[in-house]
């Protein structure tokens, strides 16, 4: 099996989660494939970001749901990670389109909880699609999420889409199968913490590829690979042989 590892949130270790800046660090590490992370504000515009607030990533605080694009101007979502990343602009999913197509990037675009209620929720998926219409056929995406019935409804709207299911919890695992079914999933993402060789084994077995979040040990990598994880999401992607990462 070839194996994959995705610079989760972008190339994080080294650049501003979620920004332009990190996900351009992939093409100069040759990285192929990252993750990132979305949401809605109140005019339908997808942004990245990981939190439901502004207070960790950025220089401003509060939520966001009742934004227009205009009031993204002049957030800076650089400069809590460094001074030489002052002014780097809270990006955009449209933005993140034309970036993957000029350097031809694969993304797993995680969709977050979007706490604002159904109504954005919807807003969401619409904005979701309508900024990957943009997309160049070549690019690759997988849309992960830890809500299911996102992922169900986004199947139903476009059923060539690849989800990802992503799990904190999934015991017992029939169940688990059971709903990657309902989904239509085509991958299963799990968090390290408590994962057995079985339980790899037992999704493998009923047809599903395993990613892992956050792996940032290149040795616990390979153990992982070895008990048939297909892929892993790391905050240090520059750090592993190339061919995980080219992949
Ligand atoms: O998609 C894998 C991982 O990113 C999920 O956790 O909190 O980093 O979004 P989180
Ligand atoms: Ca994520």
């Amino acid at each position: 099996m070839q194996h994959r590892v995705y610079a989760h949130r972008g190339v994080s270790a080294l650049a501003p989660e979620n920004t332009l800046a990190a996900i351009k660090l992939c093409k100069a590490h040759h990285i192929k494939w990252f993750e990132c992370d979305i949401d809605v504000i109140g005019d339908g515009t997808v942004i990245l970001t990981h939190d439901s607030t502004l207070d960790r990533c950025t220089n401003r605080s509060g939520g966001y749901y009742h934004f227009t694009q205009a009031d993204l101007n002049g957030i800076d979502a650089g400069s809590w990670f460094g001074e030489s990343f002052q002014g780097e602009p809270l990006p955009t999913l449209a933005q993140l389109v034309q970036l993957m197509n000029e350097q031809k990037l694969n993304a797993n675009i995680e969709i977050k909880s979007c706490e604002a209620g159904k109504a954005m929720a919807l807003s969401l998926l619409d904005g979701l699609q309508q900024a990957l219409t943009a997309l160049e056929p070549e690019r690759e995406v997988i849309i992960s999420s830890f809500n299911h019935l996102f992922l169900a409804e986004l199947k139903k709207r476009c059923p060539r889409i690849a989800v990802a299911c992503l799990y904190e919890s999934y015991q017992p695992l029939d169940d688990a199968i059971t709903v990657l079914e309902w989904v239509g999933a085509e991958y299963i993402h799990l968090s390290q913490q408590g994962l057995s060789r079985e339980t790899v084994a037992r999704f493998n077995q009923a047809g599903y590829k395993v990613a892992v979040y956050t792996v940032n040990n290149t040795m616990r990598a390979n153990e992982l690979f070895n008990w048939g994880v297909f892929a892993v999401f790391s905050d240090v992607p520059h750090l592993y042989a190339e061919r995980y990462r080219k992949s």
